[in-house]
């Protein structure tokens, strides 16, 4: 038998149905805060995510699937590609590509997509994920810096959280600082790192020389000790820096919106400076963050593109679902009535009825007049359907159709016309 490929899975109803739900309402929320869809490729130059990642993250050291794209034409070359581990460079380099910014306006910018990891995989941690992400970026005229877009954001993702009914999350919020401030801190780190290495991992005794900060994302049980005593971040911002996080958390304050400042939370990514967050939620176990992002305003600089401040956010799908499902009771979007064709010569009558309904917005399915009653109603109940509709020959003669509740029993004589009402009731 062949199977899906490890760390990827297929999405089968009715959990499809509750990936749909998740969507639409994004899709309105979005709507409302004036975002507008972007998409993207799936695979891209390796050269992008190394330069926009980071050549010392795990998603660029140990996680991409790569491969040697062979040239078909004489006039081709042979190219390095990567599947989108994350869509973020890949906004970026749209943005540069299309020259977005030349509008003069802010981009607010969404996907919503599959992303692909070489991770171990484990509940809530796929190698084929789904993330909902957006950015927001453009010229600093047009106010691509300014902490009003970070309050904006992290606003509308407690708005996306309500909308969608996750409840009991955590947004984790930090300062990562900037080009300005940042090297005092990886020197403190460096210094700090100096006498202890020897006894972390390989991979921090290599990110010790290499990206300090990255040290902080070392997963090892036995070096958690040692990061927990490196320098904070917090005691090296600058004042600019320091100001801005400042301002984004008065307003965060004035918004209700309810945070933690955790000083060891540096992201994955090398492209993060000033503020970057992440919501944990309880119920997913050690793979808890349901979301991450933050601001990146040097990415477009460092890609060959025009001064171009930003600040996005990832939501894993996948997880985001794993949290609702174990929060959820009601069925999503259930089916509202199985139409029975009673005997010879009344599928068609069954069939234009189920057409009136379903054009009425009314979730139906139809049997066959060559099945048992009996058979009819059993497979109803399996479909989770309210409701059962009788088409007979009297049925459609009267134009009233009998309509039996399967959750309660009772069965009423409903006219042809005011089904859609009574169904929708
Ligand atoms: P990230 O933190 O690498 O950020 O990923 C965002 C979210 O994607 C995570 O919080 C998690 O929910 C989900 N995720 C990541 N890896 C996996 C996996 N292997 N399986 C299932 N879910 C996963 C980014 O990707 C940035 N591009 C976010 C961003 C946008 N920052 C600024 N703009």
């Amino acid at each position: 038998m062949i199977k899906a490929v490890r760390g990827t899975r297929d999405l089968l109803p009715p959990d499809t149905a509750l990936w749909n739900f998740v969507e639409r309402k994004v899709r309105e929320v979005f709507a409302r805060y004036n975002y507008q869809e972007i998409r993207t490729p799936v695979f891209e130059s390796t050269e992008l995510f190394a330069r926009g990642v980071g050549e010392e993250t795990d998603i660029v050291s140990k996680e991409m699937f790569t491969w040697e794209d062979k040239a078909r034409a004489a006039s081709e070359k042979t190219q390095t590609l990567t599947l989108r581990p994350e869509n973020t460079a890949g906004v970026v380099r749209a943005y540069i590509e299309h020259e977005l910014g030349r509008s003069g306006l802010l981009q607010k910018l969404y996907y919503i997509g599959p992303q692909f990891r070489r991770e171990r995989p484990q509940k809530g941690r796929y190698r084929q994920f789904y993330q909902i992400g957006a950015e927001v970026i453009g010229p600093q005229s047009a106010g691509s810096e300014l902490p009003i877009r970070d309050a904006e954001v992290l606003d509308m993702l407690t708005a996306l959280l309500n909308a969608v009914g996750l409840k009991g999350w955590t947004l984790f919020l930090n300062s990562v600082g900037c080009p300005n401030c940042r090297p005092s801190y990886n020197q403190a780190l460096r210094e700090a790192l100096e006498g202890i290495k020897d006894q972390m991992c390989g991979d921090c005794q290599r990110r010790a020389e290499t990206n300090p900060l990255r040290v902080l994302d070392c997963k090892a049980p036995a070096d958690q000790p040692f990061i927990e005593k490196l320098p904070k971040i917090a005691d090296y911002l600058d004042e600019p820096c320091r100001k801005h996080f400042a301002e984004v958390r008065a307003m965060l304050d004035a918004l209700e919106v309810p945070y933690e400042v955790n000083e060891r939370m540096v992201r994955g990514l090398d492209y993060y400076t000033r503020t970057t967050f992440e919501f944990t939620h309880g119920e997913l176990g050690s793979q808890s963050a349901v979301l991450g992002g933050g601001r990146y305003d040097g990415l477009s600089e460092q890609l060959g593109g025009p001064k171009a401040p930003g600040i996005g956010f990832a939501i894993g799908e996948d997880r985001l679902v794993l949290a609702l499902q174990a929060q959820q009771t009601e069925a999503l979007a259930p089916l509202k009535a199985f139409v029975i064709p009673l005997g010879a010569g009344m599928n068609r009558h069954a069939l234009k009825l189920a057409k009136e309904l379903r054009a009425a917005g009314v979730a139906v399915d139809v049997s066959d007049e060559s099945f048992r009653l009996k058979k009819s109603f059993e497979t109803a109940e399996k479909l989770g359907a309210t409701y059962a509709i009788l088409v007979g020959e009297n049925e459609v003669q009267a134009s009233a159709f009998a309509v039996k509740n399967l959750k309660s029993g009772e069965q009423t004589t409903v006219a042809g016309e005011e089904l859609q009402e009574y169904l929708k009731r």
